[in-house]
């Protein structure tokens, strides 16, 4: 099995991060092998140019994108796996535009080999989080994809002050549990 995760925060190893290292700590809990790959993505980190809305994936052979840069990798890994990890705080109302841009670009996944997956998306906050649920729960049923979906609010509104990821153990223990389902399902499946 193959699990990709495409990282939306600029920060490395803080909040959504922790809650995608617990998930990937449950799935490799309980088993005698590990996860077969599991391929993280920091998209803060990759040269993707945004969607320039020209529609060469629609007509294109295999419905490839017109633009050439670090999408072709992700495209490349999306249809290798069974499972995709969302993991993004919110900025402004909505998932990071690091995320967002990866996403656009899927368009050229939307034509073939988009559907079927297993979405995990990991969502962290402080105030509002509705939009991207949202967004996530209207496409997974067009696209026949079983979502998950984790949301963690790390912000402490009576003290108006920020809750450390680690204080946050209902939602870790969250998405270790789910790490473990899911990693138990792929092993009987294999
Ligand atoms: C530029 C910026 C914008 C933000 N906008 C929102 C927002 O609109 N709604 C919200 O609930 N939290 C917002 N936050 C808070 C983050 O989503 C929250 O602190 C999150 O836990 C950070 O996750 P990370 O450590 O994975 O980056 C914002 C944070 C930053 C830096």
């Amino acid at each position: 099995m193959e699990t990709m995760i495409l990282h939306g925060s600029p920060r490395k190893n803080q909040n959504s991060d922790t809650l995608v290292d617990y998930f990937i700590r449950g799935m490799n809990a309980n088993g005698d092998k590990e996860v077969k790959e599991v391929k993280h993505f920091y998209t803060n980190e990759l040269n993707i140019k945004p969607c320039q809305g020209c529609l060469t994936c629609a007509t294109s052979v295999n419905h490839s994108c017109a633009i050439k840069d670090d999408m072709e990798e992700i495209y490349s890994a999306y249809k290798k796996a069974d499972t995709i990890v969302f993991a993004t705080p919110m900025y402004w109302g909505y998932m990071t535009a690091q995320l967002k841009t990866v996403i656009d670009r899927m368009e050229a996944l939307a034509w073939e080999g988009f559907e079927n997956k297993t979405f995990v998306v990991i969502i962290t906050y402080r105030h509002h989080c509705e939009s991207t649920v949202a967004f996530f729960e209207r496409i997974a049923p067009f696209f026949n994809i079983k979502l998950f979906v984790i949301t963690c609010c790390t912000y402490d509104e009576d003290e108006e002050k920020d809750i450390p990821i680690i204080a946050c153990q209902d939602q870790l223990q969250e998405a270790y549990q789910l790490g473990i389902d899911l990693g138990n399902r792929e092993k009987e499946k294999n």
